[in-house]
This record gives C-alpha cells, structure tokens and sequence, in this order.
C-alpha cells in the first residue's frame, strides 16, 4: 500500500504582487485548504531578484534566496509555483521542474501563448502536470470551467472581457471622462497592469488569455499570431460619447466563434480576435466596470453560462493560484499523475479563420470636411463594395476644418471593410485615418 502524504511543500518562484498575495494567502487558509484536502500545504522557499527588497506581504527573510534552481531542485519541493513572469527564465523554471517530474503551477499566460504546446506535451511525458488556472481572468475558475465542468459541450461562442486594465481605463473614461494616461498610470500603480503597458493597451495581453481559452475549447493549439488583435489606443472621448448616444458602450471583447465545416472542407473554423467593440447596453457585458472581468460561454449542450469576477491583482489572482495548488496536491495525494490533463489536443485539423473572411457590423469614424456631397461621395464608395449603411450621426457643434461624421454600418466582411476604407481614406474630403470598431449583438 502506498505511504499517505501528510504535507507537501510549495516552492514559490517569484514573491512579488501574486506570489506574495498566495503566500499571505496560504497564511491566512491554509489550516482550511488542508482541512480540505487533508493533507498541509506549507511554503518552504521563495525565490525573488532581489533579497532586501521591500516587501508589502511579509515573507520571513528565512525562506527567501535568489536561486530558483536550488528551490526547484530541492527535493523536499513537491509543487513548483512560477510566479516570476517574463519568458526566459520563467520557460527555464518549468522546464526544470517538469523534467524533474514535478507539478507546476504558473499564472504566466506569455509563457504559455509562445510555448505552451511544447510544455504540456514535456509535461505529459515526464508524467507531471502544468496547472495555468491564474494565467487567464484572475480569480475567474475560467480554465477548470472549460477543462472540466463544460466538458460534454461544443463551445459555439465566447466572449470575454479578459484585460482588467483596459477594461479600467474604458470604464474610467465612460463614468468619469478621465483621462487615458492618468488612468493607466492608476492601474500601474494598483498592481494589475503589466510593467509594459503596450501589452495592456494594444491588446497583447488578451490576445494571450483568449489564445489559451481558444485551445482549450477548441483542441488544437491557436497559434498567437493567428489572433486578430488590436488594443484601445484609438478609443476617444467622442466614441465613448457617441457610442453611449446610439446606445452602446466601447469595450475590448475578445471573441471565439465557431464555424461548421463548409461543403469545401471537413475541419471546423474559428474566429479569434481581440477587438474594441460596441456591445449594447442591454447586454451584460456593458455592465462588467473597472478591473472586472467576464467571459460569456456558450456551450451546445448548456446553452449560455456567464462567469464573472476579478480580472487581476493581488487577492484575485492568488485564489486562482490556490485552485491549482490543490490540484498538484491531491495528484500527488492521491498518486494519479495527470487527474486533470492540463490540455488534451483533439481536434488536430481545426483552423483559424483570416480576419478578412469574418463578418460584422461596424462603426465608423471618419474626420470629414463639412460641405455639400461629402456624404454622398462616401456613401458611393461603400454602395460599390455592397456595404450598407444603418445610420448616420453628423453631430452639431463642432468647428474647425473637420467635423466627425459617424456611420453605422450593416454586416460587411471585414475584407470588404478594410478595401473601401482605403479608397475613402484617399478622397479629399477626409482628413486623419478612419476609425472602424465592431459592433456585436451577440447571437
Ligand atoms: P511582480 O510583482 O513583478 O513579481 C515578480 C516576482 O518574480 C518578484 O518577486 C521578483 O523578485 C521575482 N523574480 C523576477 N526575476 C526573478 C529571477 N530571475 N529569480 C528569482 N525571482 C525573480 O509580477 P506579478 O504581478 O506578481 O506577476 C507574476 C506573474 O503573474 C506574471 O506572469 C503575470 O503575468 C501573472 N499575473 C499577474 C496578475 C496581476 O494582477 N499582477 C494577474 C494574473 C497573472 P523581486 O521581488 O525581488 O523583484
Ligand atoms: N495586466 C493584466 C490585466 C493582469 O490587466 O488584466 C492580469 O492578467
């Protein structure tokens, strides 16, 4: 019979924002997580840069070193948590620690978007598992939902608000009229924005997280540059405000949808993009404000399913850390390797969608010079490429030597879109690039 394990000890890589909310975590629950689970869970090292650093979650200087691979060596380390971030050596943690047949847990979602495949595959081999529950939505359970409670359904469609900080700097822009800048430097300075902010504000982050939901519903690995992205940088004052006039609000939605297999080919298709959009503020997705995530899941079995929560920063984040925590603990417990497989590829000739084939509608903003024909002159470039126009918004009040001039327009491929575009963006009568969002109902 095999011997009962009554401790196991977690080596912590990384103490900073989330490795130290799961260290005072752990102070705070672990006598329930091991009540729990029945077995305790004690962190034994913690690795960080630098050992005098200031700390606003106290860590006995007795567990702290600066050699992660002394920690992730040592055999008394049973569950390897890298918390540390970046690429490199994050990818050198986990790799050492899954050769070494450890379980790791990681909230890294960079690590895994560049080389996830090739570290649950190394997983699988060396018998360990690869937890990532905190890599996407924080404190939303949104992986072990995908992996685990959902798992006699086809996902036809998710939608998620997975960046915390955009989602901030949006809300703030709408409630307060803040402004851009000040706000994100808010964000930086509450502990949920990345330490480079482009990966926040151009997308990259949610490209990431909605990458890794993409896989995991779909089974097959979305490759990162198959992700249509972009970030909030052109989202102004007066699309918040004229968006809000017809009724919707701006936020950045990442998308998955699915798409039957066409008469042309046997696989499925879909589309992943991470996009500024309109959502209608009937739709709940209007109403998920500040560092707030959510993620709509339609599943073909459940139907629509709505998981809320926040989307990062200290505590959020830990909870999510805990989860897969206990986990590694019960494998280990309970001597079964891979309980939960942390990503199983089923569906190996499934394919990405190009932007260009994907439709929607949209809302345009165009910089026009206020005279007679200018509309008209627009309208004909859109009319020759069959894009139809649902409503025009000229507003009163603005002078200069362009006005704004928005128009809402009916389903168009985005290749259609983007080719109209070009020529109206060439007519004199338009001053500055267009701006074009998507605007989504949802169905
Ligand atoms: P952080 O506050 O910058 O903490 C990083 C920690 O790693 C620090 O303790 C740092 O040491 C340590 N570290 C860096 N390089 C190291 C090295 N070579 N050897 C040993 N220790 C090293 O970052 P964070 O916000 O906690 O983020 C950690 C991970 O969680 C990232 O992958 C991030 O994307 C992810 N995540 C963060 C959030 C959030 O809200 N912050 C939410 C979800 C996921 P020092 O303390 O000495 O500098
Ligand atoms: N910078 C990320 C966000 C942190 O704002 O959502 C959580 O992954």
């Amino acid at each position: 019979m095999s011997r009962l394990i009554t401790q196991l000890n977690i080596g912590l890589i990384g103490g900073g924002t989330v490795g130290g909310g799961v260290y005072h975590a752990l102070q705070r629950n672990g006598g329930l997580i091991s009540s729990r689970l029945g077995v305790k869970l004690c962190v034994s090292q913690v690795a960080v840069r630098n050992l005098s650093k200031p700390r606003p979650v106290d860590i006995p200087q007795a567990l702290l070193t600066t050699d992660w691979r002394a920690v992730v060596e040592n055999p008394e380390t049973h569950i390897v948590c890298e918390l540390m971030g970046g690429l490199t050596t994050a990818k050198a943690v986990v790799t050492a620690a899954l050769k070494l047949g450890k379980p790791v847990v990681t909230a890294n979602k960079a690590l895994l978007s560049a080389y996830g495949e090739e570290l649950f595959e190394l997983a699988k081999q060396r018998g360990g598992n690869l937890y990532y529950e905190a890599s996407v939505a924080g404190g939303i359970p949104i992986i072990k939902v995908l992996r685990e409670a959902l798992i006699g359904n086809r996902i036809t469609r998710l939608y998620g608000i997975v960046n915390g900080t955009c989602n901030y700097i949006l809300t703030r822009m709408k409630l307060e009229g803040a402004d851009f800048g000040a706000v994100l430097a808010d964000a930086q300075q509450l502990g949920f924005a990345e330490a480079e902010p482009s990966l926040d504000v151009d997308g990259h982050d949610a490209a990431q997280k909605i990458g890794i939901l993409a896989s995991l519903a779909h089974g097959f690995w979305v490759p990162p540059e198959r992700i249509h992205t972009e970030g909030i940088r052109e989202v102004t004052p007066l699309d918040i405000q004229f968006a809000a006039q017809l009724g919707y609000t701006i936020k950045l939605i990442a998308m998955v949808k699915k798409f039957e297999a066409g008469k042309s080919s046997k696989s499925s298709r879909i589309q992943v993009s991470i996009t500024p959009t309109l959502v209608p503020n009937s739709h709940v997705l209007a109403n998920v404000n500040h560092v707030f995530n959510a993620i709509l899941v339609r599943g073909d079995v459940v139907g629509d399913t709505l998981y809320y929560g926040r989307g990062a920063g200290q505590d959020a984040t830990a909870s999510s850390v805990l989860s897969d925590i206990a986990d590694a603990a019960l494998d280990l417990r309970c001597h079964t390797d891979q309980r939960v497989r942390a990503f199983v590829p089923h569906e190996r000739d499934g394919k990405v969608m190009d932007i260009d084939d994907t439709v929607s509608r949209y809302y345009l903003r165009l910089s026009v010079i206020d005279k007679p024909g200018t509309l008209a002159r627009i309208a004909a470039l859109l009319g020759q490429s069959k894009i139809g126009i649902s409503s025009v918004i000229q507003p009163e009040g603005h002078e200069g030597e362009s006005v704004p001039l928005i128009l809402m327009i009916h389903d168009a491929s985005f290749s259609a879109m983007r080719k109209a575009l070009t020529k109206i963006a060439r007519l004199s009568v338009i001053k500055g690039a267009p701006v074009l969002f998507r605007v989504e109902n949802f169905e």
